[in-house]
């Protein structure tokens, strides 16, 4: 099977997983030859790509770290969540509730699995970006839970915290939040509440715990000072705080957005790398660079020798460099075959690009 951008989706074209709406309702099934109906239906619900099966992608298998069907309810238990906050409703207990049972799930299934690699395509399925971004950190931040060795009963407290880490932006003004353009000096000051106004608001009568209403508080906290609201260091940010930072930063740098293209997944890994100390704790990024695969399986990518192939299989110790099958060589077909981007002889090749 193969990713491939919804704008080059085709009739004729067979999908390989089964597909769900945005309220978790299954929609199509894997193996459907899609009809121009049943493009019409994925288009509306903004997935950004979906994976095909075809001849070119045979014996390519795409493994999910959260089953698509988990992954839609708890988006839109997130959704539910923001809705009811930002329209005043104080009694979200059920709908809390609901949330915290997907981040178990959740939990459940990554921790059920530890070696599996986290694959960024599968946490870009929907457009809609606050509610994904709070689905993948949490995902993401339960996946380096898991690798850093903490318990199931707190990796599902971390998962929440990291679900409702930007509950605050609700609080924010809508012109602040979606500015298309940098913002100024005092509108920085002004979303820089949102972390302090989420821990406040989420912490009146839901009995959250006090660790995940902490990790709420200190997501914008930098392991070497000089991060918001308290301006803490080192340890003295929670172990939270500190998970739930290093995963929105690497998560927001990864997608898209109205003002900018999304960074190559190895450049956002170069960032995160960059800014150890001064930003992150180093134990949670050498976890997350040994945790995340930047080129997913069955992913389109381009070389820096003009060759284009889908990614095959991801090197476990070398998560940068996967192995590969090309099908085209300087934008002209070519017998498949295959290559490891990790062996010694191709190490002056690159990835240049995610088709
Ligand atoms: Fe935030």
């Amino acid at each position: 099977m193969r990713y491939v951008p919804l704008s080059c989706v085709r009739e004729g074209m067979t999908l390989a997983d089964d597909l769900y709406d945005d309220e978790g309702h299954f929609l199509l099934v894997g193996g459907t030859c899609l009809t121009k109906t049943n493009l019409e239906s994925i288009d509306r619900l903004l997935y950004s790509g979906i994976y095909i099966e075809d001849k070119l992608s045979e014996g390519i298998i795409h493994e999910n770290a959260v089953n698509s069907r988990i992954r839609e309810r708890t988006l839109r238990e997130v959704r539910d969540i923001f809705v009811q906050t930002e329209a005043g409703n104080v009694d979200i207990e059920e709908t809390v509730r609901a949330a915290r049972q997907q981040v178990d799930s959740i939990v459940e299934e990554i921790s059920g699995n530890k070696d599996i690699l986290i694959n960024m395509m599968d946490l870009q399925a929907f457009d809609d970006y606050t509610y994904n971004h709070s689905v993948n950190v949490a995902i993401l931040s339960i996946s380096l839970g898991v690798a850093l060795g903490i318990s199931k009963p707190e990796l599902c407290k971390l998962g929440f915290a990291a679900l409702l880490h930007d509950i605050g932006k609700v609080f924010v003004p809508k012109d602040i939040l979606n500015k298309p353009d940098k913002l100024t000096e005092n509108e920085f000051e002004e979303m820089k509440t949102h972390s302090k106004l989420g821990w406040d608001h989420i912490k009146k009568g839901l009995g959250i715990s006090e660790d995940v209403l902490v990790g709420i508080l200190q997501h914008h906290e930098k392991y070497g000072g000089g991060g918001y609201p308290d301006n803490l260091e080192g340890e003295s940010i929670s172990l939270f705080g500190r998970i739930i930072a290093a995963a929105d930063v690497y998560d927001a740098l990864t997608s898209q957005r109205p003002y900018r293209k999304a960074m190559l997944p190895s450049d956002a890994v170069e960032y995160v790398m960059a800014s150890i100390v001064t930003q992150f704790d180093p134990m949670i990024v050498s976890t997350l660079v040994r945790k995340i695969a930047p080129y997913p399986v069955g992913t389109c990518v381009k070389m820096s020798n003009g060759m284009t192939a889908i990614v095959k299989e991801n090197n476990k110790e070398v998560c940068l460099r996967p192995k590969v099958r090309v099908y085209m060589e300087n934008g002209e077909d070519v017998e498949p075959y295959e290559l490891d981007l990790a062996g010694f002889e191709n190490l002056n090749i690159i990835i240049t690009e995610i088709v």
